[in-house]
């Protein structure tokens, strides 16, 4: 019997820093500075982050900033040994709902020309590609996809 271990959301705070830059640094080539995560969490009255839990392990996250009627997905990332059981498609949904909650019109991203996997995660979730944002990562000067979501109409695609 194949038993799915529940996954459990919640707010994040800077004790989880540590287990959340563990994660940033094993998803990227070039990660965000802790400081970065320290800064946005503790003083950015518009960003909220989020934790996914398994077993009480921190397994994932998501940030958001949450300004001017727009949800804008700024990271979100999943442990590599915790990928593919559904740990970031529950923390994009979740930021979602919170932002149609919020009354926010709205969501969009930006996510490298080369990562299939992330675009196929929005993709599922309702998000289409509006835009490009030309050498938008400063590491290698790859281009970004602007991938937006409306949140208002009646059919949002999740
Ligand atoms: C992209 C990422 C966040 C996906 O996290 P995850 O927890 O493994 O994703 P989920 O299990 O929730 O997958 C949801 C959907 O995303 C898509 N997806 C996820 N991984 C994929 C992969 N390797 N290849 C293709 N599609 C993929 C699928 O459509 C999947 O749905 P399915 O399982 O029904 O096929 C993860 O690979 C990661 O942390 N990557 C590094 C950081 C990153 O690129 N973040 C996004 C920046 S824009």
């Amino acid at each position: 019997m194949t038993l799915t271990r529940s996954i459990m959301l919640r707010a994040a705070s800077v004790r989880d820093l540590k287990a959340i830059w563990e994660i940033e640094e094993a998803s990227y080539a070039a990660p965000w500075p802790k400081e970065t995560f320290f800064v946005d969490i503790t003083f950015n009255a518009d960003a909220k982050y989020f934790v996914a839990l398994v077993d009480k392990r921190i397994v994932g996250f998501i940030g958001g900033w949450f300004k001017e009627g727009k949800l804008h997905i700024v990271n979100v990332a999943t442990h590599p040994a915790s990928r593919k059981s559904g740990v970031a498609k529950q923390l994009v949904l979740f930021l979602l709902d919170l932002a149609r909650d919020l009354k926010m019109e709205s969501a969009f991203l930006e996510v490298r020309r080369s990562n299939v996997a992330a675009q196929r995660l929005y993709e599922g979730l309702g998000f289409a590609v509006t835009g490009l944002r030309s050498m938008y990562y400063p590491d290698n000067l790859e281009d970004g996809l602007l991938m937006t979501k409306e949140l208002r109409s009646a059919h949002t695609g999740d």
